[in-house]
């Protein structure tokens, strides 16, 4: 795999700096226990009330290319143009009400994402490369994945080898050796009250 590992300002586990978000693919499958691995890492994820309101439409290129392709088929152009490479599509849904009693669910995109973020992890532990994308069609997944209503799509997400970045054409070839890059700590995180440096 590509090392693209984040140059980080301090120490953090293997597992999240080795994590990025590659465009390049090869063609290699996405094995099922590869899948069923990351979807079970999203199922011990943690969720408000344990609601678990993540619904995840799936397809692997090998193994169910007709799907696979519905999918690619939602992505917006710039994705379409490197995303269909890769071994397994996904499209996440968040129910937006809660089960029990059908209370809004205002959490339920953030419990979505960190399920999401489990997978990506997951993958780097299996070797794989993840990429989430919010460019597709919203409402052309709502109508045709046949997820009830209740559920809003949020992300779709392109698991599989990653590639070298020769195998993309020239344009996208350079997002992915450009520099990596991050806000400082002290942008986002205040000591005791906004505005009140934090001192690490
Ligand atoms: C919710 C979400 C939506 C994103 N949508 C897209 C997208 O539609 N297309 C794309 O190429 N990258 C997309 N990205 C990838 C981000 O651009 C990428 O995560 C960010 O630049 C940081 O790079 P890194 O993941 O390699 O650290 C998305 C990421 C997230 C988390």
């Amino acid at each position: 795999m590509t090392d693209r590992s984040a140059p980080t300002a301090h120490p953090i586990h293997d597992l999240l700096r080795a994590r990025w978000s590659p465009r390049s693919f090869t063609d290699a499958p996405v094995s099922a226990a590869q899948e069923a691995s990351l979807l079970e890492a999203a199922r011990w994820s943690a969720s408000c009330f344990n609601e678990q309101p993540w619904v995840f439409i799936t397809a692997r290129r090998a193994d169910a290319p007709e799907d696979f392709a519905k999918l690619a088929s939602l992505l917006s152009a710039n994705n379409q143009a490197w995303a269909p490479k890769a071994g397994l599509l996904m499209i996440g849904f968040a129910r937006s009400s809660f089960a029990a009693n059908g209370n809004p669910n205002a959490v339920a995109a953030y419990d979505l994402g960190q399920a999401v973020a489990q997978m990506a992890l997951q993958a780097v532990a299996l070797g794989l490369g993840s990429h989430q994308m919010r460019g597709f069609d919203l409402a052309r997944a709502t109508a045709e994945l046949g997820v009830p209503e209740g559920h809003e799509p949020v992300v779709a997400i392109a698991f599989g080898v990653t590639g070298t970045p020769d195998l993309l054409p020239e344009k996208i070839a350079e997002r992915e050796v450009a520099p990596r890059v991050r806000k400082p700590i002290t942008d986002f995180a205040h000591l005791g009250r906004h505005g009140t440096p934090l001192k690490l």
